[in-house]
């Protein structure tokens, strides 16, 4: 029986992420730049089940169905495709996160998956390859595929359209869970909302194609100043063409607008602190190892707060997830 099991993180965009050119394959509009963080991982055990009619998915103990079903079995033809193989898979997959902590799973999630449904179908994929599939489950989990920092290239086609490391200095992020949180919009809808009604959005990608550009250069020259200035201000820019979208998309909530004012606040202070957040109310502010938990007891009054760091990119693990997931369930 073939089988493998593999472990990927979720990974936070300083540069980000926001619309697709090529919906089918996930070609972004624009690159971006990333930390994989050291928390909050997925690990998945993929195993062949060559005598089975259909996929089967069990996410933290339960067996999935519907959506999250559909896009699994979607991403392993893919992976049978490549492997010229039919046979159909069993995916134990248990998550770590929090359901609060509003990190999307989908980016740890996918980075496991490549991982693990690649070995089990007998393919031997270099980590350029293993970002790329990555990508076709979900465009941000290409860049989970990578240890610590990771700039995804937007490239024109699915064979240049990647993630691979890059240096950058030693940071933390303070992950701020906030309250009052509505549902969001998913990223997937937003994107094409974005993209189909923003009067902006052709200036977010052209600008954002030159943010990146300095965000590297910013990370290979260690300067903490021009990291932390464009982690806020990219952020902000995509909340800004998100929110000039018909009918228009708010994902930041009264909390997290308090985080970006404290951050502000730290800054005034002498503190590296700067915000970003994702496709929700929930905040994370960039800084030092050594100012962490200063930052930490600063934005603790706005919400749940959690330091992480740089954390490894996807690989394999011995222990298959069964026992991990039983576990979970006894919990
Ligand atoms: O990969 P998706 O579809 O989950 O989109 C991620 C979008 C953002 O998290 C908002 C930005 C990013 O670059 O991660």
């Amino acid at each position: 029986m073939r089988t493998a099991t593999a472990r990927a993180h979720p990974n936070i965009a300083l540069v980000k992420y926001w619309g697709k050119a090529d919906e089918e394959l996930i070609l972004p509009v624009a690159g971006s730049m990333s930390m994989t963080l050291d928390a909050f991982a997925t690990t998945t055990t993929v195993t062949l089940d060559p005598g089975a009619e259909s996929d089967v998915f069990v996410l933290n103990g339960s067996p999935a169905t519907g959506t999250a079903l559909a896009r699994t079995t979607r991403f392993l033809d893919h992976v049978r495709e490549l492997a010229g193989s039919s046979a159909r898979a069993r995916v134990d997959s248990v998550n770590e996160a929090p359901t609060a902590a509003g990190l999307a799973s989908s980016a740890s999630g996918f980075a496991a998956l490549a991982l693990a449904a690649s070995r089990a179908f007998g393919l031997e994929l270099d980590e350029r390859a293993l970002s790329r599939l990555a990508r076709r489950g979900s465009g941000s989990a290409c860049r989970s595929v990578v240890d610590r920092y990771a700039v995804w290239h937007a490239g024109t086609d699915d064979a240049t359209s990647y993630a691979e490391p890059i240096e950058a200095p030693d940071l933390r992020l303070v992950i701020v869970t906030v309250d009052g949180a509505q549902k969001a919009v998913s990223s997937r809808e937003g994107m094409r909302r974005t993209a189909a009604t923003s009067p902006f959005y052709d200036a977010w990608i052209s600008s954002t194609a030159r943010t990146l550009e300095d965000m590297v250069r910013a990370c290979a020259a260690g300067d903490l100043e021009q990291i932390g200035g464009i982690t806020e201000s990219h952020a902000l820019r995509m909340h800004a063409v998100i929110a000039s979208s018909e009918p228009p998309v708010r994902y930041l909530a009264p909390a997290s607008v308090a985080v970006f004012d404290a951050a502000a606040a730290l800054r005034a202070e002498g503190v590296f602190a700067h915000a970003t957040a994702d496709a929700g109310p929930n905040v994370c502010v960039l800084t030092t190892p050594g100012e962490a938990e200063r930052v930490a007891a600063a934005v603790s009054p706005h919400g749940r707060v959690r330091i992480v760091g740089p954390g490894p990119g996807a690989h394999l693990v011995d222990e298959p997830v069964a026992a991990a997931a039983a576990e979970e369930v006894a919990r």
